[in-house]
């Protein structure tokens, strides 16, 4: 594998035998007739930093162009250097991007074009009364994208903390494999470039709860995140479910008394139809709940995440299964796990984080 950089020009090239893949900088004109203008029909979606639309290139091949909403001058330099640092990372399981474009004031993001969308909207979203997510592609976009967070951690230079792990931030290709996108790229916006962030980037339901506290997100935050995430794709719930309208669930509240009870099956999505190998739905869960600990020292790493979805360290899981925290319901509610009564906290069902401090959101 060989990169190599032509000075002046912005343009890496990279070379894996035949295959020969490219990042770019792009034109604000090239984009613009790619999206016919932006048009509103081509728009895929929208996040807390901008619209995201489909578009297709002079040579046929399909883009996602995620036009960003707001933009400071002196955040310009920190864009470029980052995103040629993304751009040059490439894994089966991570959103390759095709470039970017930095004109006037525009900002945009170039990635490949993801046919089958966000998990989102497999679980929650447009695409959710199709059930098309058998439990064999659950499984496989459980360690699909799980190997792509390892990859982000533990191998890619420098390491990347991903900061906005939810479900969807997973896309989903033609063959339904996770590629986790927007990695990276939290730390690039600037503060107060839209109503939806704050200095703590993330979305509600997944943050872990140390997160306020610490200056530099860790490692450790995204496990948690990537628990929250593994426990909706198993259960097909949200990570923050509104029981009535003024008292909300976390997703980890509803399992841990379910797991502690052993009662695996009222886990599972209703959508699968009882149709899942029971002994990995188990795992999944187990997982997904040591990840989603208050206590970050306790949640695994990613590699040890890995191994265990994949069912290849028989005592390490067997070390998972008698947790203290799976014995008994004692035990669930001497963690605090409960429901919570609130009767402000409407901006919770929108996903996105609003300008609060961060500790009143983490007290789900
Ligand atoms: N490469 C892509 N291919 C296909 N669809 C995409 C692609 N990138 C984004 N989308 C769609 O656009 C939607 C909006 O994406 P965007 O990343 O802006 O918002 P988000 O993931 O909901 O929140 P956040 O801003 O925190 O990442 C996604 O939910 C997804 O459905
Ligand atoms: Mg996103």
């Amino acid at each position: 594998m060989a990169f190599w950089f032509c000075c002046g020009k912005s343009s890496y090239r990279r070379r894996r035998g035949k295959e020969h893949q490219t990042w770019r900088v792009f034109s604000l004109k090239e984009l613009h007739a790619a999206t016919n203008n932006f048009n509103y029909d081509n728009k895929l979606g929208e996040g807390g930093f901008g619209s995201v639309y489909w578009g297709q290139l002079w040579d046929g091949s399909q883009i996602a162009v995620k036009r960003l909403k707001v933009w400071s001058n002196k955040a310009e330099t920190e864009f470029t250097i980052e995103l040629e640092i993304l751009a040059r990372i490439r894994h089966k399981n991570l959103l390759g991007l095709r470039g970017y474009c930095a004109e006037g004031q525009e900002r945009l993001i170039v990635y490949e074009y993801m046919t089958n969308l966000s998990l989102h909207s497999h679980l929650h979203g447009h695409h959710s009364f199709e059930c098309v997510l058998d439990w064999k592609r659950r499984m496989n976009i459980a360690i699909g994208s799980s190997e792509g967070i390892v990859y982000l951690h533990h191998q890619a230079t420098p390491h990347i903390i991903h900061r906005d792990i939810k479900a969807s931030n997973v896309l989903l290709d033609s063959d339904f494999q996770a590629r986790v996108a927007d990695f990276g790229f939290a730390k690039l916006i600037p503060e107060g470039a839209t109503h939806a962030t704050t200095k703590v980037k993330g979305t509600l339901g997944y943050l872990a709860p140390e997160y306020a506290m610490l200056d530099k997100a860790i490692e450790s935050c995204d496990v948690y995140s990537f628990g929250i995430l593994l426990l909706e794709l198993a259960s097909g719930r949200r990570p923050i479910e509104k029981l009535s309208s003024s008292v909300r669930q976390s997703i980890v509240d509803w399992a841990l008394p379910l797991v502690c009870e052993k009662k695996f099956d009222e886990i599972a999505d209703p959508r699968l139809n009882g149709k899942y190998v029971e002994g990995e739905l188990k795992r999944v869960v187990l997982v997904a709940l040591m990840c989603a600990q208050d206590l970050p020292e306790k949640r695994p790493t990613m590699l040890d995440v890995v191994e265990l979805l994949k069912g290849e360290s028989k005592v390490k899981f067997s070390h998972i299964e008698n947790s203290e925290m799976f014995r008994s319901i004692l035990a669930v509610e001497s963690s605090g796990g409960t429901s919570v009564a609130e009767d402000t906290l409407d901006y919770i069902s929108e996903e996105k984080e609003l300008e609060r401090p961060l500790k009143e959101n983490t007290e789900l």
